[in-house]
């Protein structure tokens, strides 16, 4: 067996098992998986270290805390109307898998994944993406004529995908400058825009979309930020559903971006803006700009009034300070 098989098929196989929430003994893993007990025992090892929470009872076997909601790409295509999308259960990071993809993409093409090893954040850092309870999505957009301006997409991202949220019932997400979403003042999602340019004017954009769904603080040890999963605002949304929701919504918004700009969706932030009027403290490299967040301008830049004037920023990012 290749090595592949031996450490991503089998492994997957298992959660397959697994995913209904009930007790499955070692001995059916056996007959269905045709690998020994010392065997099982390592592929549960490795589903362990994917962030899925395994629980083991002497004489009845194992079963997960929770059931799991598997991603599922003939269902995610069916509510899709167009366009492609892919489910990766187990890879890098879906942004990595978009930009490796390039020369071979089109416009709108998308992937989603169960589990990325190396997930990545804003600024270098990593995202944490356990297995299964989670949204991991990337998606590809190519700008034909050049880009004029690459501001106002990571917003434009961010407004788009706080309202899809909402249409789902979770009233209470807001954006947080430039392209968080927040949950009662605790980061719900975020979203890493890359993009990269070509001589020829074609400007190409990646961007990926994480939220945090239903994680087990168990299986992800310390985030350094406050976080919460969106089941605390009571809304658990089908996460096919919501794959095929965002990707058609986002593109959507794109060609409306590609024909007029941040514009439409500038008048949109205000309402969904979490930090708008409160006093924020803003962070560019070392320094720290004290002031009140007064929301954005039409280039999305952050608007903060220090002292009566009104400052736009380009870069940074924003905390609530106490008064
Ligand atoms: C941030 O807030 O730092 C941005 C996080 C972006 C995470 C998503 S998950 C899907 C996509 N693939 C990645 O490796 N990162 C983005």
């Amino acid at each position: 067996m290749n090595n592949n098989i031996l450490h991503t098929t089998i492994p997957l196989k298992l959660i397959n098992l697994l995913a209904d929430g009930k007790f499955h003994s070692i001995e059916q893993f056996n007959m269905l998986l045709g690998v020994n007990n010392a065997c099982i025992k390592k592929y549960i090892k490795i589903v362990r270290n994917w962030g899925v929470d395994i629980f083991t009872m002497p004489g009845k076997g194992y079963r997960l805390y929770a059931p799991l909601q598997l991603l599922d790409e003939n269902i995610i295509r069916k509510l899709l109307p167009e366009g492609r999308l892919t489910v990766l259960p187990v890879i890098d990071s879906t942004n990595q898998y978009l930009i490796e993809h390039i020369g071979s993409i089109q416009t709108g093409d998308a992937c989603v994944a169960e589990y990325q090893a190396q997930g990545r954040g804003r600024r270098g850092r990593q995202w944490i993406s356990p297995f299964g309870n989670n949204l991991y999505l990337s998606l590809y957009w190519r700008f034909e004529k050049g880009l004029e301006s690459s501001g106002g997409i990571s917003l434009m991202v961010g407004i788009v995908m706080a309202e899809v949220l909402k249409r789902f019932g979770a009233e209470k997400v807001q954006v947080k400058w430039p392209n968080d979403l927040y949950l009662n003042n605790r980061k719900l999602a975020g979203i890493l825009v890359e993009i990269f340019g070509k001589v020829d004017n074609t400007t190409h954009i990646v961007i990926g979309a994480g939220i945090n769904l239903a994680m087990r603080e168990s299986t992800v040890g310390k985030i350094d930020q406050e976080w919460i999963n969106l089941k605390e605002s009571g809304v658990t949304i089908d996460r096919n559903v919501l794959a095929a929701e965002l990707t058609s919504t986002l593109r959507q918004a794109f060609l409306q971006f590609e024909r007029n700009g941040f514009s439409p969706f500038f008048s949109r932030w205000q309402a969904l803006d979490n930090f708008l009027n409160r006093p924020v403290k803003l962070l560019v490299a070392e320094q720290e700009i004290k002031g009140i967040a007064r929301g954005i301008d039409a280039q999305g830049a952050l608007i903060l009034e220090q002292e009566g004037k009104l400052h736009a920023y380009f870069d940074g990012n924003i905390s609530l300070r106490n008064q």
